[in-house]
């Protein structure tokens, strides 16, 4: 786009604590989106389960060298390890031995930092990194964090799926506050999504009276919004994993190929309009921070956190009672 100014990376951590929301779906099809947009996309798996890795079409048993190695020798960088997946679409693979690294790095003083270190050796070879996160909030999860420059909440829009959110913003709120203060919580894609129930649009409409009310807050989630569009359940997407196969291979016509690649079409005009924005170059800018924020007094964090009490203060009355938002 900007011929001889080198893009910047735009790093996004996809993470829930919760399995099954859609993390992996939702990584490795926007990844594949924005790969057949032109866009040179890196996935990383950093979950030891390699659910993107076997949906990319990579056999985590057969791979001689992952994300593994790369947290445990990071200087080594990601050279001979990334599988390239398709036309401006590569794969940093995970092994079902990466549940070691957890505890092989426990005790290491930069072990989250680790895959940070990594991928400064591949800097400016990506526009975008996408890091497919594990359900937990262990150290894998924040090796994601403090790469990365924004974090993505893929959800599915019931009322338990609301439950330990606060958790994961606390989270958020902790690497943004010591090791990754560019940390920005981007927004919450609706995975799984089905309009036509009522339950459904109750709970978008919290979801959405949540976000907006945190708008008068420092918070990295300050900017947060529903991304549209939501993503219907759609039986293609759940059927293309087993093949090794990205929705736009295995079913291109189907709702769920539809609905990523609008997601995808709409980040990326924005991405590109921020870009265009920022006329004047910052050297080591990697995403589109929106505008700073101060970092958020702690306490802020505690009541997030906390289940809303019954007679809920202003300021958390939008979500649901016993929500942990
Ligand atoms: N929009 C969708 N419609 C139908 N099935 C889906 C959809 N998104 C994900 N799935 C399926 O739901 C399951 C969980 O999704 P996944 O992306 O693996 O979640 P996570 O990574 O959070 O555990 C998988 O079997 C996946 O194929
Ligand atoms: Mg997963």
């Amino acid at each position: 786009m900007d011929g001889a100014r080198r893009k910047p990376t735009r790093l996004i951590a996809l993470m829930n604590q919760k399995g099954g929301v859609g993390k992996t779906t939702t990584t490795v099809t926007l990844a594949a989106a924005y790969a057949r947009a032109g866009r040179s996309t890196l996935v990383v798996d950093l979950d030891p389960q390699a659910h993107a890795t076997l949906h990319l079409g990579v056999d985590p048993a057969a791979v001689e060298s992952s994300v593994y190695d790369v947290l445990l020798d990071p200087g080594s960088g990601l050279e001979g390890r990334v599988h390239q997946i398709a036309a401006n679409l590569d794969l940093l693979p995970a092994q079902t031995d990466l549940a070691a690294a957890e505890v092989e790095l426990a005790n290491a003083p930069d072990r989250n930092r680790r895959l940070t270190e990594a991928l400064a050796t591949a800097a400016g070879r990506y526009e975008f990194v996408l890091f497919d996160c594990p359900p937990s909030l262990g150290l894998l999860t924040l090796n994601g964090l403090v790469a990365a420059r924004e974090v993505i909440i893929p959800m599915q829009a019931h009322f338990l799926a609301l439950q330990g959110v606060g958790k994961l913003l606390q989270t958020v709120q902790l690497v943004s506050q010591s090791v990754n203060p560019r940390l920005r919580v981007t927004g919450v894609v609706l995975c799984m999504h089905d309009t036509s129930s009522t339950h459904t649009q109750e709970v978008v409409a919290d979801l959405e009276a949540f976000l907006a009310e945190q708008r008068a807050l420092d918070v990295p989630w300050k900017h947060a919004r529903v991304l549209r569009p939501a993503i219907r359940r759609n039986i293609k997407l759940a059927e293309c994993p087993s093949f090794g196969q990205t929705i736009f291979d295995y079913a291109p016509g189907a709702p769920g190929a539809a609905d990523y690649t609008a997601l995808a079409e709409g980040m990326l005009r924005e991405w590109d309009a921020m870009l265009e924005r920022r006329t004047d170059a910052q050297p080591t800018a990697h995403a589109p921070a929106p505008p700073d924020a101060p970092d958020a007094p702690p306490e802020v964090v505690t009541r997030i956190a906390t289940p809303a009490p019954s007679p809920a203060p202003s300021d958390t009355s939008s979500i649901p009672t016993g929500s942990a938002v």
